[in-house]
């Protein structure tokens, strides 16, 4: 099957892709220690990676606090800065665009990697069930842990949390990158906020619909006053059941910040499909019904294949659709895609830690 649509340039704010296939946000725990840095080897990996139309790098914590698994890149010190700079650069010299995610964790933290041994944070003191934390254990061995019991943060804190956000979205523009993705999926903080179990606060930023988006749409304005909003992209996850995430009201959420994103002019709202892990499937009248209220680059991603999402731009539904497994084990995606090459396999083995194996070692068609 032709993939045409996939393979045509698209508009994001004011960068634009050469196709559509994105490079969807993969973790994959191999920051360089101490400091959390990114480094030589991790720009490597994403310049092998650079014909996607945009990369989205693995989210990167945003503060100490909003760190959640060891070995994931930071933007919140000068080293990282610079560490992120070297990757933009190598991205930027192979032709290619990107985007930073930011991240905060919320409760899926452990004492471990928080300052002082404090309790991770979170909207309210509600531990989620099954989550858990990567964390390297006092006598020196990598450990998934149960996350913390969180304490509820005070009101009073919120700022100091959206003050964190900007201060890493403008790190991330010295940094040379083209876009920034604000991480609101898959359970970590601004999805508890958004939740309706993870969130009982009795203040503005609790309660109704309006409430819980609240403290997202904050981040959102902050950021987009300090750099811009046609370089702000968001992460959604609708029906997503990851760390905890109850599937109540997920649709009118969803649906009410696609219209709020709208009125504020963002480059691209990304949508995580629940199904790579566990959530009720999208239906394609609900992709339709996000697609009638944002008029920016609507992406969606999960178990797409090349002929998949040539269907879904050529329905008028999306404009570029972003893919995770096979990037990580298929640097030239594009190139495959558009020959109809077969993929290489994914090695589940090596997705987190280690180095060069499982990472900048998989084929290309050239070798
Ligand atoms: C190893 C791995 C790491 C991931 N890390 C992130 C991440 O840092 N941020 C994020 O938003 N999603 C993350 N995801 C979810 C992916 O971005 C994507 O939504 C998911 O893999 C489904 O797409 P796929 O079927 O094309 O792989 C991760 C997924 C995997 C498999």
């Amino acid at each position: 099957m032709a993939i045409d649509k996939l393979l045509t340039p698209l508009t994001v704010g004011k960068t634009t892709t050469a196709n559509r296939i994105w490079m969807a946000p993969l973790t994959r725990s191999r920051a360089a220690q101490p400091g959390d840095l990114p480094a030589e080897l991790n720009a490597l990996y994403y310049s092998q990676r650079a014909t996607a139309g945009l990369i989205v790098t693995e989210a990167s914590q945003i503060s100490r606090q909003g760190q959640g698994y060891a070995w994931t890149p930071g933007i919140y010190t000068d080293e990282q800065e610079a560490g992120w700079r070297q990757v933009v650069e190598r991205v930027h010299a192979a032709g290619g665009k990107i985007s930073l995610q930011l991240w905060h964790v919320g409760r899926i933290s452990h004492h471990l990697l928080q300052a002082d041994g404090a309790a991770p944070v979170a909207p309210s003191a509600v531990r989620a069930e099954g989550g858990k934390s990567f964390v390297v254990l006092p006598d020196g061995t990598p450990s998934n842990e149960p996350t913390d019991l969180p304490r509820a943060l005070e009101t009073s804190e919120l700022p100091g949390i959206v003050a964190d956000y900007v201060a890493a979205a403008r790190r991330a523009m010295r940094a040379g990158f083209d876009l920034v993705e604000i991480h609101a999926a898959n359970g970590y903080l601004l999805n508890q906020f958004l939740d309706t179990k993870a969130n009982q606060r009795t203040d503005q930023y609790g309660g109704s619909l309006e409430n819980r988006a609240r403290l997202l749409l904050e981040v959102i304005d902050a950021i987009a006053a300090a750099i811009g909003a046609d370089k702000v992209g968001v992460r959604l996850s609708p029906n997503g059941v990851f760390s905890d995430m109850s599937p109540i009201d997920n649709e009118a959420t969803a649906n009410y910040l696609a219209e709020q994103f709208q009125t504020r002019g963002l480059a691209y709202l990304h949508i995580a499909e629940p199904d790579w892990a566990g959530g009720v499937a999208l239906t394609d009248d609900f992709r339709r019904s996000l697609r009638a209220r944002f008029k920016g680059a609507l992406v969606f991603c999960g178990h797409y294949t090349a002929e998949k999402a040539e269907v879904l731009l050529a329905a008028g539904i999306a404009d570029a659709v972003a893919f995770g497994r096979p990037y990580i084990a298929n640097p030239d995606l594009v190139a495959r895609f558009a020959q109809g090459a077969a993929l290489n396999p994914l090695d589940a083995t090596t997705l987190y830690g280690g180095a060069e194996k499982g990472y900048t070692d998989y084929p290309t068609l050239a070798g």
